[in-house]
């Protein structure tokens, strides 16, 4: 504390920083900042990260546009073709993605074509590294990309109705076998993340949110093919009892 002595009578005991319920579970640190995490909210959080999993970028990302639009544009693969045509779609797929659901969260698992290449191992001899990338929808507001080399961990901040803020933690990836993965190998599987799509979700969720105003749309409708999206919602609705 700078100055001290004009404080002398202080009790530091009693001036600390507000204390807030904190629980780690697999590399995760969960705050609440009102009263204590309830445990069972933990129930379904999986062991995503182990110790020897090196960060090796962080970055703070902003736009304008509500945390939602920007959420829904990890849960579905419906936009490939259209929206990353020629980023992302001459790797992987036209809508076809595996969804599944565990309690308010969501898996998406997006395959690279590059899959095709364990098309003829056996099912018990697969291994999914390096051939998918799986996105782990953490209700209600952050995420796990895995990737090849390196997975994110994104937290999305409301910052107004109409903007928001990313929070990215950006990790090596365990090797599923051999030698560890480098710092280089990550950092340049991340590079391809950027340049691969990221950016033009960011700009398609900003322009439906210049849309929103303009009253065109009262609601927006989902199909099949948006499992997640409407499971967030449905999740969403109930926890804030709607
Ligand atoms: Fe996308």
């Amino acid at each position: 504390m700078p100055g001290q002595s004009g404080f002398p009578d202080l009790d530091r005991e009693q001036h600390g920083l507000k204390s807030v319920s904190v629980i780690e579970q697999g590399g995760i640190v969960y705050v609440q900042q009102e009263g204590d995490i309830d445990p069972t909210h933990l129930t379904h959080a999986l062991e995503h990260f182990s110790v020897d999993q090196q960060l090796f970028n962080q970055q703070v990302l902003t736009d304008a546009a509500n945390w939602k639009l920007l959420y829904e544009t990890l849960m579905e693969g419906y936009h490939i073709k259209s929206l990353h045509h020629e980023s992302f779609y001459p790797f992987g797929y036209d809508n076809l993605n595996v969804v599944e659901t565990f309690g308010p969260h969501s898996r998406v698992v997006y395959p690279f074509q590059r899959i095709e290449q364990i098309r003829s191992t056996r099912a018990e001899d697969r291994r999914l590294n390096g051939l998918t990338t799986s996105v782990y929808m953490l209700f209600p507001n952050a995420s796990i990309s895995v990737l090849s080399k390196h997975s994110n961990l994104v937290i999305l901040e409301p910052v107004s109705p109409t903007q928001s803020q990313w929070v990215i933690y950006s990790m090596v990836n365990k090797a599923p076998y051999g030698s560890p993965i480098t710092f280089e190998e990550a950092r340049r599987d991340a590079a391809f993340v950027s340049d691969s799509g990221q950016e033009e979700d960011r700009a398609a969720a900003t322009a439906i949110q210049e849309a929103l105003p303009s009253g065109a749309n009262s609601h927006l409708t989902f199909g099949h093919f948006e499992k997640a999206i409407v499971h967030f919602h449905q999740q969403l609705a109930r926890a804030l009892d709607l």
